[in-house]
């Protein structure tokens, strides 16, 4: 009966079908652990950032997904957003990660970072990097700080009281070990483009991160060149991030608007922090994608998981099946 439904070929097939063994099946190649770093304001239990990570572990089956957090308790997560000193916080982010279980004994991770945690995901990378990062994808990050803060609503109170101290008091030493902002905060010589003396002596974060004073910490160049992928997206009408092309280490002269590319400023020219080189073998992505600050379609949450977060094996399956469009039975 079953050989009246096999094809002719098949029945020729069979003597050596019987005598081989089963192949195996071909293992699926399991996909990195992914870390995601939340934004300020938000914490690592929020319902919106899990929908996020559930959506790219629907995409990418399989995919662990590990949310940074400073605290279990959601809300001390939450205000460790605003307060603490950004190098204590990075460390124990770092002790985390490499005593983590299932992170630790992974080859390496991926990782999503959005808003603020975009450039904190990146100074991980830059100063511990265990487990190392292959693809880095943030979103709405402020690589290059920001010139302003953020603007209140005109009845919160708190967040008013908050940007009051911030703003009276940026490059003192209590701030610089307290407030996050500050520790981006960036000012620059309007005249000459140069970052403020202020910023490069006090900035307890981005300045160090960013390799921008006279000891250059080559550490940090050698980690960011070894990443794969550095994908960086800004919203096309961000209005929260001052300016919102910082998201791609871009300068903005902000009296004139115009803004100076990564590829024309001296941290790339002089390669402070590996970009150039990174670069060079096709690792830098610059992305932008529509809408406000952290208005993400799913579409393009989709997208990125797809191209950064699906393991080699499974990627080079699909671009080979697109490149040979109804060829991928060839080998039969
Ligand atoms: C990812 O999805 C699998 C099932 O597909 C589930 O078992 C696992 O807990 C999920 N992991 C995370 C971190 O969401
Ligand atoms: C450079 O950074 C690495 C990694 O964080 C650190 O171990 C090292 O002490 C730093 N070097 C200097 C000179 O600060
Ligand atoms: C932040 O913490 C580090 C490590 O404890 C410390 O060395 C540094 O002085 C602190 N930063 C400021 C601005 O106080
Ligand atoms: C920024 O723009 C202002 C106004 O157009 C101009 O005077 C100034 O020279 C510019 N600064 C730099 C560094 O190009
Ligand atoms: C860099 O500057 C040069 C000269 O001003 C300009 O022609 C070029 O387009 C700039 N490159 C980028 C990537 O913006």
């Amino acid at each position: 009966m079953l050989l009246h439904l096999l094809p002719l070929s098949t029945l020729l097939l069979i003597p050596s079908i019987l005598a081989t063994p089963v192949p195996s099946p071909v293992p699926t190649p399991e996909p990195l652990p992914l870390l995601v770093w939340h934004g300020l304001g938000d914490n690592y239990a929020a319902d919106g950032l899990q929908s996020v990570g559930d959506l790219i572990n629907t995409t990418v089956p399989g995919t662990f997904v590990y949310y940074i957090r400073l605290d279990e308790n959601p809300d001390s997560d939450r205000t460790a957003t605003f307060l603490g000193n950004l190098t204590t916080q990075l460390a124990q982010v770092c002790n985390d990660l490499a005593s983590h279980p299932i992170l630790s004994t992974a080859p390496a991770v991926n990782a999503l970072g959005f808003s603020q945690g975009g450039q904190f995901l990146r100074a991980y990378v830059e100063r511990c990097n265990n487990p190392p990062v292959r693809n880095l994808v943030t979103f709405g990050s402020q690589h290059n700080g920001i010139v302003k803060y953020q603007v209140c609503g005109p009845t919160d109170w708190l967040c008013k009281a908050y940007i009051g101290i911030l703003k009276a008091n940026t490059w003192g030493s209590w701030v610089q070990s307290h407030l996050v902002p500050a520790q981006y905060f960036r000012s620059t010589d309007e005249t000459t483009g140069e970052p403020s003396q202020d910023y490069l002596d006090n900035s307890n974060f981005l300045a160090d991160v960013n390799n921008e004073r006279a000891a250059k910490n080559t550490t940090y160049a050698k980690n960011l060149a070894s990443l794969d992928t550095f994908v960086m997206y800004v919203f096309d009408d961000d209005e929260t991030v001052i300016p919102k092309e910082s998201g791609w280490f871009a300068q903005t002269n902000s009296s004139s608007g115009e803004v100076t590319h990564l590829r024309n400023r001296t941290i790339y020219t002089e390669d402070w922090i590996g970009l150039r080189k990174l670069d060079q073998k096709g690792g830098l992505v610059f992305e932008s994608t529509k809408g406000g600050h952290m208005q993400i379609g799913d579409e393009v949450i989709v997208d990125v998981a797809n191209k950064y977060f699906a393991p080699e094996d499974a990627k080079m399956e699909e671009s080979r099946a697109h490149a040979r469009p109804g060829q991928e039975n060839m080998e039969l």
